[in-house]
């Protein structure tokens, strides 16, 4: 399996540079300008951003390419996802479903349970300039319904059910530590194996659906949407680092990896290699450019030496 495709314009081109502190609020500048552009106004009441609430306007209103392929069994698939049933022996397709539902369902618990600790900036609610993470978040809770919405799509109803105790205790402690910022180390590491992850996923999917193109299209709308912003949360979080938080985050990304390995890739070798390949020659060059074209990319990678990429 090929993870890098033809060579792109982004090759070479790294993830994150060291910056100053005037830089660093800059990226975040940048950031937040790209965000409303990109989603419309935020409504930090309703959880909203116009832009997405228009985007899921016309995709209701499109008609769906009809499931031709075998019957999936919503049942089997809800014993999947809740780890009643080993992932192991199951169909690839149902196997892909399930752990980019798992995926989702611990992502949907994570952000409700961080707005819960950290509720939104003031400035956000009354009006003013939303932080970086005020953006980010309010577009995290649009990830889920992509992939309510994705699973559809092979005729299983599900609903999401709470992640696995042991896994809530840790995305608690991990909320109640570090995961205040956009620039913590938590949300660097969250970002970083999201995007590897999601770029996993896409390969996968590209390969269990060449024979059903119409479907295929559609999943793929769906998952570049999400993609698209985890590519911008992974560059926005490296980049507004400060020499202790680049130190902590290099420290703890191979226990991550290899945790990652252990567990969400158990019984799935191909994409446990992509992410770890992925973080061994990291550069934006990894990523699909159709996803890197529309992503926040901050300028000053445009504009840096072209060294590699380690963060
Ligand atoms: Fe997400
Ligand atoms: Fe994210």
């Amino acid at each position: 399996m090929s993870i890098t495709g033809p060579r792109t314009l982004w090759d070479g081109i790294p993830v994150s540079v060291a910056l100053e502190p005037e830089a660093r609020r800059e990226v975040a500048d940048e950031f937040v300008e790209f965000s409303l552009d990109r989603f419309g106004s935020p409504d930090f009441e309703r959880h909203t951003l116009s832009k997405r609430e228009a985007f899921f306007d016309r995709y209701d209103a499109m008609a769906k390419p009809q499931w031709s392929g075998p019957l999936l069994d919503s049942s089997e698939f809800r014993a999947l996802v809740t780890g009643a049933k080993p992932l192991d022996h199951a169909d690839p397709l149902m196997s892909w479903l399930a752990r980019a539902t798992r995926t989702h369902v611990a992502e949907a618990w994570a952000v409700r349970h961080h707005l819960r600790t950290y509720p939104f900036s003031r400035a956000a609610v009354t009006g003013g300039r939303p932080s970086p993470l005020d953006l980010m978040t309010l577009q995290e809770l649009y990830h889920t319904r992509m992939f309510v919405e994705v699973v559809r799509l092979f005729g299983l109803e599900f609903s999401l059910p709470a992640p696995p105790r042991a896994l809530q205790v840790l995305i608690r402690l991990a909320s109640r530590t570090v995961s205040h910022t956009s620039s913590s180390i938590a949300t660097g590491i969250a970002e970083v194996i999201g995007s590897l992850a999601t770029n996993a996923l896409a390969h996968e999917a590209e390969e269990l659906l060449v024979d059903h193109p119409a479907t295929y299209e559609v999943v793929r709308t769906l998952v570049d949407e999400v993609f698209i912003d985890e590519i911008g949360h992974m560059t926005l979080a490296l980049n507004t680092f400060d020499r202790r938080q680049r130190v902590g985050f290099r420290l703890a990304m191979p226990g991550a990896l290899k945790a990652l390995a252990l567990t969400y890739y158990r019984g799935n070798r191909a994409g446990a290699a992509i992410v770890r390949r992925g973080y061994a020659d990291f550069h934006l060059g990894l990523f699909p450019p159709q996803v890197l074209a529309q992503a926040f990319v901050p300028s000053v990678l445009l504009h840096s030496p072209r060294d590699g990429g380690a963060p």
